[in-house]
């Protein structure tokens, strides 16, 4: 069977990993879809950059609506960013009958009830696994493995930007400025760090988190969010003294009154899991009635950690894709030959 066609927009730090993730792995995950997958179109605005991530073989545009436009095309991730072109681009790729893959949580968060309508109305799906803490499948876990639960909660440090800089201030004794910046060249921080810094970007995530485990409309705008930019290497200091770390939760749960949804620097007992989840580590809890308290711990972001969540989307809307049943179940690519067990 041919392979499926993906048409990438943006090759940045996330699309750079995809694309070299996709490539690198291909045998596994073309076992594991059932067809190939190949990104065979890229727009992004430095177009002589991106030709030099991908190679002479795949062509690249400036024009991202040239991509969506192309009608061998039949997923388009969007890795661009943002609420601005970003949010038309998605649209017309519903409209023009593609798949969508996206990370972009700040586009979701506030738009998402618009693009998910308009996908629904048009039959195609909208995957974004790697807008939710990077690497760590998290969305897959509310939405597949704890589905039998009525959720109670979910909390968790879903900000790799601002648990690095927590970190390395009380590890390093550095000034947050310093540790910010090393954040934007390690590739964690968004293009504007503020949503990083002022909670914003968890606040994205734990919209989405919520929507899903309470099966309510994405409200961004219902959030409470207060980031990190008051806290001094005191407060750190002394939250220690008193056997505490501050992390800057997300935090989502059901009440009487109806669901929280909020974002701020919380004291965390240090003898907890997630007190000890350091640099740009994200850990995720979710309480369900039936299973009671999981954690989920992982890279939050990165290239290559936010490049594996794009690709079980790509995995997953392929196998939904393909029209032989027999491949819509989850694959398991035997290898009779690899267990290497010394005899004993
Ligand atoms: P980058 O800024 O590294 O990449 C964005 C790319 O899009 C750049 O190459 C940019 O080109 C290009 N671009 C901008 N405008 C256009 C346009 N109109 N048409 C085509 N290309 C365009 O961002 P990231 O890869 O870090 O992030 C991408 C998305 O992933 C964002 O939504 C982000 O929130 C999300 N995300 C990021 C994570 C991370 O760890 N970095 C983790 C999880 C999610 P140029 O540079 O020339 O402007
Ligand atoms: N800026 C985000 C973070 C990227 O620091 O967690 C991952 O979503």
């Amino acid at each position: 069977m041919k392979p499926i066609q993906v048409g990438l927009l943006g090759i940045g730090t996330v699309g750079s990993g995809t694309f070299n993730v996709l490539k690198r792995n291909q045998q596994e995950i073309q076992g594991r879809a059932g067809r190939g997958i190949e990104i065979t179109m890229v727009a992004d605005l430095d177009v002589a950059r991106a030709q030099s991530v991908v190679g002479p073989d795949v062509k690249v545009v400036n024009d991202a609506r040239a991509v969506i436009a192309n009608p061998d095309i039949d997923i388009v991730i969007e890795l661009i960013g943002g609420y601005g072109i970003a949010k038309a681009l998605v649209l017309e790729a519903i409209a023009a009958g593609k798949h969508v893959v996206t990370a972009n949580k700040a586009l979701l968060a506030v738009h998402g009830t618009e693009i998910f309508a308009a996908a629904s109305a048009k039959g195609v799906m909208v995957a974004f696994e790697a807008a939710v803490a990077g690497g760590i499948p998290i969305i897959k876990a509310l939405r597949e493995g704890l589905t039998a639960n009525r959720i109670q909660w979910i909390a968790g440090i879903i900000n790799g930007t601002t648990n690095f800089i927590l970190s390395e201030m009380r590890d390093k004794g550095l000034d947050f400025d310093v540790v910010l910046k090393e954040a934007q060249r390690l590739g964690y921080a968004e293009a504007d760090p503020t949503f990083d810094i002022e909670g914003v970007d968890a606040a994205h995530k734990v919209t989405l988190m919520s929507a899903i485990a309470f099966g309510i409309p994405v409200q961004f705008d219902k959030a409470y969010v207060e980031g990190i930019t008051k806290l001094g290497a005191a407060d750190i200091k002394y939250a220690e003294q008193l056997g505490y770390r501050i992390k800057l939760l997300g935090i989502t749960k059901r009440t009487a009154a109806g669901i929280e949804l909020r974002v701020h620097p919380t004291l965390v007992p240090a003898k907890r899991l997630i007190a000890n989840v350091e640099g740009a580590m994200n850990a995720v809890m979710a309480h369900g009635d039936a299973v009671g308290t999981t954690l989920y711990y992982g890279k939050g972001a990165g290239s290559e950690p936010t490049a594996s969540a794009v690709i079980a989307d790509l995995v997953d809307i392929t196998r939904l894709h393909t029209a032989d049943a027999a491949q819509r179940v989850p694959h398991l690519a035997f290898q009779p030959d690899a267990i290497s067990n010394t005899p004993v």
